[in-house]
């Protein structure tokens, strides 16, 4: 059974698709490719079926990725369809805890709860910023997204099943 994992965001325009974006190729690269369903939403449906912000597809093009993801918004079934959801900040959580029954809590996190640099942090929204702000939230993602890989790789073993982070 692959693991399957969804990345939130507000708009699922800047964030969550490059956080995606990032994990996805991680994943391919590693030859992972079977072992994972990787997903993003946003909480927000105001940019529901529009790809991603050009400047943040921009800041992923600079390294080589492609943002391929079109926004949609969360739904109540990716409580039961992920095992993983992952939001990107404070809010995204507190809107991601309302909405799920409370028997699906424990699939939520903090994305950068996996960040070995500043566990539990936001990863800042770059959305009314400069384009300064969406390289910043790629060098968070990408650092992230490399712990989390490590994280599901050695929680998939059944000898490590214990470790969190
Ligand atoms: P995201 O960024 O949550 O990282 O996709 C945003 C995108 C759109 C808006 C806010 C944040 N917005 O207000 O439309």
């Amino acid at each position: 059974m692959p693991t399957r994992v969804l990345f939130v965001c507000l708009g699922n325009i800047c964030r969550s698709p490059a956080a995606e974006g990032v994990f996805r190729h991680l994943v391919e690269d590693t030859g992972l490719r079977e072992a994972f369903v990787v997903d993003s939403a946003g909480t927000g449906a105001w940019h529901a079926g529009e790809p991603p912000d050009r400047r943040m597809q921009a800041a992923a093009a600079q390294r080589g990725l492609r943002l391929s993801s079109i926004a949609r918004q969360v739904v109540p079934s990716d409580f039961e369809d992920f095992d993983w959801i992952l939001a990107m900040d404070a809010s995204n959580l507190q809107h991601l805890r309302r909405l799920a029954h409370p028997s699906h809590h424990h699939k939520i996190r903090k994305f950068r709860d996996f960040d070995p640099d500043a566990p539990g942090a936001d990863v800042p929204d770059p959305y009314y910023g400069d384009a300064d702000g969406f390289t910043t939230v790629l060098d968070i993602v990408t650092r992230t997204a490399q712990a989390l890989l490590a994280h599901l790789r050695a929680a998939a073993r059944p000898d490590r099943a214990h470790v969190t982070p």
